[in-house]
């Protein structure tokens, strides 16, 4: 459930504007640890996603989404304007190795290297995509850079997704897609597994339905779609598992020398889920089956098998399972996104079956904002971090930023983050490798360029990146791997975002 996904849940669930707090030091306990070390090996990076910022994708859902009037925030289109990665590889490599990042997390997009349904049936890559990554995977080779593949972050080529047609099944719906997707996969790994140890299956596999289903921000644009968001779910599920196997089958390929295999992961957003009042029993009780849909459902599918046919928290409906055997065991890690609190509650409109109202932005609390109106919470990021413990899997944090354009609170923000990832992994939990999200201002979905999370701004005209004040934070703890009090302490207090509208 991602802010684009929730801005304009926010508004059907009449949003309450909280006054911005400013000058807190933020949130903190006396006597914790000192300091924080994460050791090596250590994958600190930047994160990214092909639509976000390449230029000229061929047809997508988002790319007829963008086109669509008053879906995106300023009619903001990725082609103007945009960071155009794939036409600034070197630099932006060099941009990870100055900032002494050791990975970077990028897509793959399955409408470059097939951009017709002709192409895909015959196998018929474009040579020009497949150039374009080979420059990116040879770029990062040189500089050591471990990369971590996202196969399909949001857009879905337009053959499988069109939200012209949304009466009609799209996207993951379709009962082709799954199957489909899970050859895209196997082709992406036989040809890179010679670069690849790390990837991603899908990335938030909740935040389409929510998004695209349930508030109408993401194509297809429906809204309070129920049935159609779940089976979207289910979808996203059974494809993660298929697509898994398949990396199985086509990298056996060892990149990094440490004698295994690939690791294959899914990305999922888990936001801190929190009752609207803790007092209340009822939004305590909503509290608990959002977070068991957004945060829990798909992880108990593709870790234990265990499958919750129509998300009601039980295994005892005629569709249930438990250890299904084709999707048991289908993570060798859980890809965490870690963001923010979400608000659930009774009050306002609900989601039909959830039975719950959620909201993530203007949440009133006294918490700092972001410019994105979130929360700054990273305390919350201990909560989901010990929810995805009980997993008992490696842990990888695949996204973790703020937007703040005048970068004013983005150094403590990165420092109390990591602090808690820090004392998380003290306490036992098996943490490989943390990427901020993200390396550069981008597109940000329906909120267009407005929300800036880079490390690195974008000049709209030129293309030029220009480093951040808080890199060179970022930078610090990437090459000791260690977080201090003292490092906090020394930031300023959080201060008044740049609210973007
Ligand atoms: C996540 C998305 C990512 C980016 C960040 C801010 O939900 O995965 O693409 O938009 O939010």
């Amino acid at each position: 459930m991602s802010g684009r996904s929730l801005a304009r849940a926010s508004v059907l669930l009449a949003a309450v504007v909280v006054a911005c707090s400013s000058g807190t030091a933020g949130e903190g306990t006396p006597g914790e640890l000192a300091s924080v070390s994460f050791g090596t090996p250590f994958l600190w990076g930047s994160a990214s996603a092909g639509f976000q910022v390449e230029k000229d994708l061929p047809p997508t859902d988002w790319g007829a989404w963008v086109k669509t009037p008053g879906k995106i925030k300023n009619g903001d289109d990725p082609n103007k304007g945009g960071a155009d990665a794939l036409a600034h590889v070197d630099e932006d490599v060099a941009l990870l190795v100055a900032s002494g990042q050791n990975a970077y997390r990028f897509s793959i997009e399955w409408a470059r290297l097939y951009p017709t349904r002709a192409a895909f049936d015959a196998d018929q890559v474009d040579p020009a995509a497949v150039a374009a990554y080979d420059k990116l995977f040879a770029a990062l080779r040189s500089a050591k850079i471990t990369p971590l593949v996202t196969m399909q972050h949001f857009a879905l080529p337009a053959y499988l997704s069109d939200p012209s047609r949304s009466t009609e099944p799209q996207g993951w719906e379709r009962p082709e897609t799954v199957a489909l997707f899970g050859t895209w996969c196997g082709r992406v790994a036989a040809r890179w597994g010679g670069e690849v140890d790390w990837w991603a299956t899908i990335n938030e596999p909740l935040v389409n339905p929510i998004a695209g289903y349930i508030q109408g921000s993401f194509p297809p644009g429906l809204l309070l779609d129920v049935d159609r968001a779940l089976a979207a779910g289910r979808a996203e599920a059974r494809a993660h598992a298929k697509c898994f196997d398949a990396i199985k089958a086509g990298d056996t390929k060892d990149v990094d020398g440490d004698g295994k295999a690939s690791m294959v992961g899914i990305v999922h957003n888990t936001p801190a889920i929190e009752p609207e009042d803790p007092a209340y029993p009822d939004d305590v009780a909503a509290a608990t089956r959002v977070r068991y849909v957004n945060n829990q459902w798909i992880l108990n599918a593709i870790v234990r098998g265990d499958w919750d046919d129509d998300f009601d928290g039980n295994y005892d409906g005629p569709k249930d399972r438990r250890a299904d055997p084709d999707l048991v065991g289908r993570s060798d890690y859980l890809g965490i996104n870690y963001y923010s609190a979400l608000v659930a509650s009774v009050n306002g409109i609900q989601i039909p079956k959830v039975n719950a109202g959620i909201r993530q932005d203007h949440l009133p609390t006294d918490r700092p904002k972001t410019d994105f109106y979130w929360d700054i919470h990273p305390k919350g990021f201990r909560v989901v971090l010990d929810e995805a413990r009980v997993y008992g899997l490696p842990v990888v944090i695949t996204e973790n930023g703020i937007a703040d354009s005048n970068d004013r609170n983005r150094g403590r923000f990165l420092l109390e983050h990591l602090y808690e990832l820090g004392r998380a992994k003290a306490d036992g939990l098996d943490v490989r490798g943390y990427f901020y999200w993200s390396l550069l201002d981008n597109f940000e979905w329906a909120s267009g360029f407005c929300p800036r999370f880079g490390l690195h701004s974008v000049d709209r005209v030129t293309g030029a990146r220009v480093a951040r004040p808080s890199v060179q934070i970022y930078a610090k703890v990437a090459r000791t791997g260690v977080v201090t009090k003292d490092d906090i302490a020394a930031q300023p207090p959080y201060g008044a975002p740049a609210y973007c509208d």
